[in-house]
């Protein structure tokens, strides 16, 4: 469960990114993030990481309060979730299944256990021709593919996509909603910020909107329309 109260955020000097946010997200949904570019998608997900903190209001993931966190704790919350956002942050010097291999070999998993479940992982991602590409040598669509497989990597409790389909065409864009499906089954929560409402219509998820920092709807097909 994921809760926000009254949560805001101002960046230096008066960029009001988000203004008094409530929200509750239960464990296993599947969220869209909408809005016009600057509405602050970005931002929230990045309160939910730490990656940056709020200037007003609480959040609460898994019963934790994230903004009262000390650096180990940031860690361990950082381990629980998978990102996708568009800057990869691969290390261009190795290979793809390494880059996503990697992601379970530092939390100590097993080499074997590691390579194979990267491999599974790119193979369900259309990327079974390119395990032993070098991140520069592939295409923005491909290198965002081997983006979720590492962040799917460790079985995160929640995962948060920035635009995770912005690069794909629509059949990729597709097997990708699929597979955030499938986690989703598993019980993950899967926030996804995304101009593409015609992706989450199709998949009839819940949509939060977000203009100018507001929440301004939360719609749920689930519940007959509105809720929240
Ligand atoms: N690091 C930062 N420093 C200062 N202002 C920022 C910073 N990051 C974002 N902003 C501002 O905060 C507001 C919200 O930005 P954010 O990136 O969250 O929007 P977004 O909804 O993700 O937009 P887009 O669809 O273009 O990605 C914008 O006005 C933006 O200029
Ligand atoms: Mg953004």
């Amino acid at each position: 469960m994921i809760q926000l109260f009254h949560v805001s955020k101002i960046y230096p000097p008066n960029t009001a990114a988000l203004k008094d946010i409530n929200l509750q997200i239960a464990k296993g949904e599947l969220v869209f993030l909408a809005g016009p570019s600057g509405a602050g998608k970005t931002t929230l997900l990045k309160l939910l990481f730490r990656e940056e903190e709020p200037s007003r209001g609480q959040i609460i993931i898994h019963g934790k309060d994230v903004t009262k966190l000390n650096s180990r704790g940031v860690a361990r919350l950082r381990q629980q979730i998978g990102l996708v956002f568009q800057e990869f942050k691969f290390l261009p010097h190795m290979t793809a299944l390494d880059n996503v291999a990697l992601a379970a070999l530092v939390t100590g998993v097993p080499r074997q256990e590691s390579y194979t479940k990267a491999y599974q992982l790119l193979r369900e991602l259309g990327l079974r021709e390119k395990y032993d590409a070098k991140p520069p040598a592939l295409s923005g669509g491909e290198q965002q593919r081997v983006a979720i497989a590492r962040a799917l990597m460790n079985d995160p409790m929640v995962v948060l996509a920035d635009e995770p389909t912005g690069n794909l065409d629509a059949n990729l864009a597709d097997e990708t909603m699929r597979l955030f499906r499938e986690i989703r089954q598993r019980g993950t929560t899967i926030i996804i910020a995304s101009h593409d409402l015609d992706l989450s219509q199709r998949y009839g998820t819940r949509v939060i909107s977000l203009q100018e920092g507001y929440l301004v709807d939360d719609l749920s097909p689930l519940k007959e329309g509105r809720a929240g």
